[in-house]
């Protein structure tokens, strides 16, 4: 019997370990989860690095906090669980939960690639922009239509290097920006309405 029950334990690990690796960060779901987490459970949790959660159960008790600030999630366990995740993966490493992702050699990243760090319901964007030495850049967005973005620009250890809200002009933001500490940075975008993002160039200033 209890042979029976190992076979069958070893049987279920198998399977989740197959379908669902513990950094998945590569299957398109997982990535979306992240982006979900950066834009929308950031407002509050983000660099919360206080360790493990309170309860053992915290995931039973706190599904439906999940869903009041991301109901999109409802009838999704998978996503909640991700999203879970996620934070715990944030708390106990005080870090971002790590993305599988590729920065154009000339940082110029076309519309086909910022598609995947959005999400098909909310226009937000969470962009690995990569590997940034410190020295000035300037950052170019190019937008489908004229609209007001908050712009975050953020470092791996959650330093803030640019908060602000931009108008674009010919549907293009153009922010100058300094960095100081060398590192990988990440960009999110709350435009006002939803938009597409046409181009994101990033290039030293002279
Ligand atoms: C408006 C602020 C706010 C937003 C947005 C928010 N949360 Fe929370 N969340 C809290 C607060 C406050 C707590 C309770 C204190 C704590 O543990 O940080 C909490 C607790 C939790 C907990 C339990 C933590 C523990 O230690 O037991 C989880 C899990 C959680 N949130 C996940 C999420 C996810 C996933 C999202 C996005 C879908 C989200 N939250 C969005 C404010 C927020």
């Amino acid at each position: 019997m209890t042979k029976l029950f190992g076979v069958l334990l070893l049987g279920f690990s198998g399977f989740f370990l197959s379908v669902r690796p513990v950094f998945s960060g590569e299957t398109p779901a997982f990535t979306e989860s992240v982006i979900i987490f950066n834009t929308i459970c950031a407002k509050c949790h983000e660099a919360q690095c206080s360790g493990r959660l309170s309860f053992d159960d915290a995931f039973e008790r706190s599904r439906n906090h999940i869903l009041r600030h991301y109901n999109q999630a409802s009838g999704k366990k998978y996503l909640q669980k991700e999203l879970f995740d996620i934070l715990s993966y944030m708390k106990e490493n005080c870090a971002y939960y790590p993305m599988h992702f590729s920065v154009p050699l000339n940082r110029i990243w076309a519309n086909d690639l910022l598609q995947k760090y959005t999400t098909s319901t909310d226009s937000n964007y969470f962009i690995p922009v990569g590997n940034l030495s410190s020295g000035s850049y300037d950052i170019e967005l190019e937008l489908e239509k004229n609209v007001k973005v908050n712009v975050h620009l953020i470092s791996e250890e959650f330093e803030i290097v640019v908060d602000d809200c931009y108008k674009s002009t010919d549907q293009r933001i153009k922010l100058p920006v300094f960095i100081e500490e060398s590192g990988d940075y990440y960009l999110r975008l709350y435009p006002k309405e939803a938009v597409r993002l046409a181009r994101l160039t990033i290039i030293p200033s002279k």
